[in-house]
């Protein structure tokens, strides 16, 4: 039997998850209104990422008995000055999502909840990987010299974000 206080916090990162899903769609459409094709299947790529990372707490609080209760996301950002702040935005938004989930491993330990501590190694390895992925997209556009603008560059970042969603892809 989950505590309340978990309960409540799952609660609050599936609709976190979804969110994410939202802003990686919202992304991926920021990017094909600027034929970024390439950049566009990265941000799909996270989205039904997203989606399974919700299910994956779904499915847990089910097979625990507790209630879910899916609440509403707010609508994401549409407007961005260029694909750089896509990026620094997107890795800011995963390092927000690490901490979530490290919140919940200390409450879930704190609670002597191991079995939920142990669903959430799966988010915690996740997210290691999140954040060595969106890293190294930001190494990336440093050692490029991509500014945000057209050109070579963006033809490159392009071709190197649709590299990253075809090897990223699960
Ligand atoms: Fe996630």
């Amino acid at each position: 039997m989950l505590k309340p206080e978990l309960v409540e916090k799952l609660n609050e990162q599936i609709t976190s998850e979804a969110n994410a899903a939202q802003i990686y769609l919202q992304m991926c459409l920021w990017c094909e209104d600027l034929g970024l094709a390439g950049a566009a299947a990265f941000f799909r790529s996270h989205v039904s990422e997203e989606m399974s990372h919700r299910d994956r707490l779904v499915d847990y609080m089910i097979e625990c008995d507790a209630k879910v209760a899916l609440e509403a996301i707010p609508a994401p950002r549409a407007d961005y000055k260029d694909l750089i702040e896509v990026i620094n935005v997107a890795y800011a938004h995963e390092q927000m999502v690490t901490k979530q989930i490290h919140d919940l491993a200390r409450i879930a330990l704190d609670d002597d909840d191991f079995s939920t501590f142990n669903m959430l190694q799966w988010f915690i390895a996740e997210q290691r990987e999140e954040l060595m992925l969106f890293r190294g997209i930001v190494d990336y556009i440093r050692l490029s010299g991509f500014d945000g603008t057209g050109g070579d560059e963006m033809v490159n970042m392009n071709k190197y974000l649709a590299g990253l969603s075809a090897s990223h892809a699960s």
